[in-house]
């Protein structure tokens, strides 16, 4: 399938842009703390032409599934709604978006804590911007597609994934201040690479999920502590006078901010590797967002040679697992620990490095 035979008129704009993986810092940017991801190879595509008949018309080739939007519908379910969410959003910016004709392929898996709706949106940001000649940058694009996330898909994220998806490359972590947006690039600890592994059990994140349960957590444990964000806090003692639950979470992003800011100085391979692992047990037992799957998972590669850490990425309730290991030696590390974990009866596959882009 493709653009011209879907649309029967060839495109005239084409923009892509990547999923993500974060390495540390989970859970902190909608606590305006820091992150510190990386773009993965895998990628979303949206070609783009204007449509004749008075609507907006959006097909994604990975669900072959194609709806049709009257200018006054309402807000559409699935893939499209990030597409509406994005179109709306840039008519509320004041720009005059005409009826669109939109094709998006994809290889950033989906519901795996990779961001493959960030991906969606900040693609079709970009190839709108190219289309319309938007007088748009990168940041704004990243805090649109945030935008379309929580007032179109329900899910009050944070920023890090389309600050990501529209900024970082693969070949170094992205560290971003998500209070003042203040970045930088930073290298790969040295004689390391990365490795992610699906766990096989997937997660819905928005509406309904744990995870805007976990912000609204967040935000009550700020307001009882007297600080705008958790961000304020570096001594993780200060949440003791908190209740049990709400310290916890507050323990949580504390800790996890502190490790993103050590390993944001530069640390060597062993040391991030140690950062992720604590990461991991704070994300398991303060803030509750792993699956015995993905325990397991992560328990298998934490014990493997040549791995220096690893844990829950992305939003959680499932999903894939990071780790970080000696160069060169990812996919061995990968079939070993797949061989092991599928035995126990999982579905997991290697991620990245991909097999086939
Ligand atoms: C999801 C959200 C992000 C972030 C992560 C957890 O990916 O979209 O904003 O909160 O979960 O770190």
């Amino acid at each position: 399938m493709n653009f011209e035979k879907i649309f029967s008129q060839p495109p005239e704009a084409e923009a892509n842009a990547p999923g993500r993986v974060n390495l540390l810092g989970e859970h902190t940017d909608y606590n305006d703390g820091f992150v510190l991801p990386t773009a993965i190879p895998q990628r979303t595509t949206v070609q783009l032409g204007f449509s004749a008949d008075g609507q907006h018309h959006f097909y994604s080739e990975d669900l072959d599934e194609q709806v049709n939007i009257l200018e006054s519908n309402k807000t559409p379910s699935g893939f499209a709604s990030y597409i509406f969410g994005c179109i709306e959003l840039l008519k509320k910016e004041g720009y005059a978006i005409p009826p669109l004709s939109l094709y998006v392929k994809s290889t950033v898996p989906i519901g795996v804590g990779l961001s493959s709706s960030a991906a969606l949106e900040v693609a079709t940001l970009k190839g709108l911007r190219e289309l319309l000649h938007l007088p748009i940058n990168d940041v704004e694009i990243a805090q649109l597609g945030q935008q379309a996330e929580i007032q179109y898909a329900g899910l009050n994220c944070g920023i890090m994934d389309q600050m990501a998806s529209s900024l970082a490359d693969t070949d170094s972590m992205l560290f971003l201040d998500t209070r003042t947006l203040e970045r930088s690039v930073i290298p790969f600890p040295e004689g390391a690479e990365i490795l992610v592994i699906d766990s096989g059990v997937h997660h819905e994140l928005a509406a309904g999920s744990g995870y805007n349960q976990r912000r609204a957590e967040c935000e009550e444990a700020a307001r009882r502590l007297g600080v705008k964000a958790l961000r304020d806090i570096t001594n993780p003692q200060a949440a003791e006078p908190l209740p049990e639950l709400l310290r916890r979470r507050a323990r949580h992003v504390i800790t996890e901010d502190n490790r993103v800011l050590e390993a944001a100085q530069g640390v060597s391979a062993k040391r991030f590797g140690e950062l992720m692992n604590a990461s991991h047990t704070s994300q398991r037992d303060d803030y509750e967002v792993s699956v015995p799957a993905v325990d397991t998972l992560v328990a298998m590669l934490q014990k493997t040679s040549g791995v220096f850490g690893a844990r829950l990425t992305g939003g959680g309730f499932g999903g894939a697992c990071v780790a970080l290991v000696a160069t060169g030696q990812g996919r061995g590390i990968a079939t070993k620990v797949l061989e092991q974990f599928n035995q126990a009866g999982y579905t997991g596959r290697i991620l990245v490095p991909p097999k086939d882009l």
